[in-house]
């Protein structure tokens, strides 16, 4: 069969020439199985399962055994990822890890998924971008694949927010869980690539999959609004363990409000660079921190809700592993389908936000 130029095309929504250089060949997720509902909370602190779905949309989440670490619980997501792309490890040749909370300090927890992958090749390095960390790895590993410094790029977000939550800050212990989410980011040509035969989506002529248009941002004056003091700034002590200073700490009521204006500022900007309308986007893809902050950028965008895809109620925020278990749940679910168009985007701490336009 002849090949197709894949550099330079045109798709079924009258896009100008575009140039993409990779494309989401497969996905996968892994949760904990324990399942932590509000009422857990409610048993010990000043607060109420109706108090917590009111004001964050989040129903229960899941949280890891102690022993658990963030590469062991991202295996199990990369494996599905990679094999719903129809690729094996050995294709895999850049792994990078969202997270902020890895198995150690040092080696990085994506060298320490790599080897439990029994992955040998390429590049690996974990990114600290919090909850906006997946879209930041994404974009890094588009342009890598655009570098051609690789063709399969596993993408992972993976976070254990069990771990660095304070169980008596009533504002901040019940929003977050822990979970696991990766995609396989491919190559667009398909000399080499065992995936680029699979990119052209079906049902919709000529509509190419791959990432369209992308935009990162951050502002590093917000970073007392949302962060875990437990670092070379803030060194532990006995007492400062015991009273639980090393947790996280937020101003929710601010953070939500900065989140809000960041993604409606990043998913027009993104729109912009892509040179289309908010109404032809299939489906928006946010981080779920609040389905408050979801439905409050969706209402400033004009978007429907039916086109904002929601999953808060059933895992709460899990930070950098949010938007990829979203994707890949849809995708299990058979909400979003080859040629869809996504708008992706994400804010957390630092702050950090970002947005990428794709093609599914
Ligand atoms: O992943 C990216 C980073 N994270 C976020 O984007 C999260 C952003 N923030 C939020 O989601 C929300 O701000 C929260 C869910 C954290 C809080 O909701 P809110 O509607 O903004 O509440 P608030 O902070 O304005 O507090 C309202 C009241 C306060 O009481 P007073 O001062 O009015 O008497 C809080 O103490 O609600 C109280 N409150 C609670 N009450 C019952 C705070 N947490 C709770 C709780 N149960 N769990």
């Amino acid at each position: 069969m002849a090949v197709p130029n894949l550099s330079v095309v045109k798709d079924a929504v009258n896009w100008p020439q575009v140039q993409t250089a990779s494309f989401v060949a497969g996905c996968g997720m892994n949760v904990p199985e324990r399942v932590v509902d509000n009422n857990h909370f409610a048993s010990y602190l000043e607060t109420t399962d109706e108090w917590i779905r009111e004001r964050t949309g989040i129903a229960e989440r899941r949280w890891s055994a102690p022993e658990v670490c963030a590469s062991e619980l991202a295996e199990p997501a990369a494996r599905e990822a990679i094999a719903h792309a129809g690729l094996t490890i050995a294709d895999i040749d850049a792994i990078i890890v969202a997270t902020v909370t890895p198995d150690y300090s040092f080696p990085s927890t994506a060298c320490l998924l790599q080897r439990r992958l029994g992955s040998v090749c390429g590049l690996a390095f974990d990114l600290n971008a919090v909850c906006s960390g997946f879209v930041y790895a994404l974009v890094t590993a588009d342009a890598l694949i655009a570098s051609g410094q690789c063709r399969n790029a596993l993408v992972v977000g993976v976070d254990i927010y069990s771990y660095i939550i304070n169980p008596k800050d009533r504002g901040t212990c019940i929003l977050f869980g822990d979970g696991a989410g990766a995609v396989v980011l491919s190559a667009a040509a398909p000399a080499g690539n065992p995936g680029g035969a699979s990119r052209w989506a079906s049902g919709s002529a000529g509509a190419l999959r791959g990432i369209y248009a992308s935009e990162l941002g951050a502002d590093g004056n917000g970073a007392n609004l949302l962060y875990v003091p437990n670092g070379t700034a803030s060194r532990p002590t006995p007492e400062s363990y015991a009273a639980g200073e090393h947790f996280l700490r937020m101003d929710g009521r601010e953070v939500f409000k900065v989140a809000v204006r960041r993604l409606c500022d990043i998913s027009e900007k993104v729109l912009a660079r892509a040179g289309i309308a908010v109404g032809q986007v299939d489906y928006f893809i946010t981080h779920q921190a609040n389905k408050r902050i979801v439905l409050s950028m969706a209402k400033h965008l004009g978007v429907d809700e039916s086109k904002v895809l929601v999953n808060i109620h059933k895992y709460g925020n899990t930070s950098a592993a949010s938007i990829p278990m979203l994707l890949a749940e849809s995708a299990a679910e058979g909400k979003i389908k080859h040629g869809d168009l996504l708008l992706v985007t994400a804010f957390g701490g630092g702050f950090t936000w970002g947005g990428v336009l794709l093609r599914w």
